[in-house]
């Protein structure tokens, strides 16, 4: 493998307008709702750093400079913390200013995920990167990028992150159509559906929100015409590629069953900072105490 093509970069799409969190989401980006102690696009940033992808470029709508702001330093919060002797505190404001190189660029029009991606070719270049997605969060302890970056390189195609679902979830995903592949312990995609009903779901694996792309995938985004929701899908524009021949094409499947928390909607939102609340060593153990005993109250 060239240098050349190893995956580097990350595009993080962060122009959502947040509208499943109105009003919370009024003046204030969705990605900057506190996860437990941190902006849920703290840990997305953190996790493509962890493997390495310290260029980043985060495709941003309204209320960009929160985004800019958290990401950026506060020298006079740091003096004041330093004078304090609170280390604690500024070892946690300046993990979020150490995090490599991060670009910005606006997405205009919200015309879709599709669109959102096609805003980073030009800082992509000709070379593979990562998509992340805010609204899905893969925990620290369980591999998934790092796996998708080595079937990346192996194939020189695309990939996927896929989970099994009830099918009745399925109408919420983009859905993929699978074969093994023999001896690997990735699958090859053979067709990818966006958002099917459960009746025209090919199977239960929904697409979840990492993907490694080989950079054809911009030529292709620019003829996608505006699929499901008016909106230009990055899943239509895989299905193309699913079914391409040639350099850039083929589309690979990683099946994840490590722990994912969706914080997309309010519900799931709330699951995601419970869960990772009473996984955390500071909170974990006296929140997990109080839950049980409320959770019994609940049932009584
Ligand atoms: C997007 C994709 C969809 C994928 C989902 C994962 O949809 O279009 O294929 O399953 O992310 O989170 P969205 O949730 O942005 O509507």
């Amino acid at each position: 493998m060239t240098s050349a093509h190893k995956v580097r970069k990350a595009v993080i799409p962060a122009a959502g307008l947040g509208t499943r969190f109105l009003p919370a989401t009024k003046a204030m980006p969705k990605e900057m709702l506190p996860v437990v102690d941190k902006p849920a696009i703290q840990y997305v940033v953190q996790e493509a750093v962890s493997v390495g992808l310290t260029d980043i470029l985060m495709v941003t709508g309204r209320s960009k400079r929160a985004l800019e702001d958290h990401f950026d330093r506060v020298p006079s919060l740091e003096a004041t913390l330093e004078d304090k002797g609170d280390t604690a505190k500024l070892k946690a404001v300046q993990a979020a200013t150490d995090l490599g190189d991060i670009h910005y660029v606006r997405q205009g029009d919200p015309k879709g995920l599709g669109h959102a991606v096609l805003r980073a070719k030009q800082h992509v270049g000709e070379e593979p990167f990562a998509v992340l997605l805010g609204d899905d969060l893969i925990d620290d302890r369980d591999q998934l990028l790092s796996v998708m970056i080595d079937v990346q390189a192996k194939t020189s195609g695309s990939v996927i992150a896929l989970i099994e679902v009830e099918p009745s979830q399925i109408s919420a995903y983009g859905c993929a159509d699978i074969e093994e592949v023999e001896g690997e312990d990735y699958v090859r995609v053979r067709k990818l559906v966006e958002k099917p009903s459960p009746e025209e779901a090919p199977s239960n694996l929904a697409v979840i929100g990492r993907y490694v792309l080989h950079h054809s995938v911009f030529d292709v985004l620019e003829e996608t015409e505006p699929g499901r929701g008016g909106e230009i899908q990055l899943t239509d524009a895989l299905q193309t590629l699913a079914a391409a021949e040639g350099e850039g094409s083929g589309v690979y499947g990683v099946v994840f069953r490590g722990r994912r928390y969706d914080t997309g909607d309010k519900l799931s939102y709330l699951k995601a900072v419970v869960q990772l609340a009473c996984a955390s060593e500071d909170l974990g153990p006296d929140l997990r105490k109080w839950l049980t005993s409320f959770a019994a109250e609940l049932d009584s």
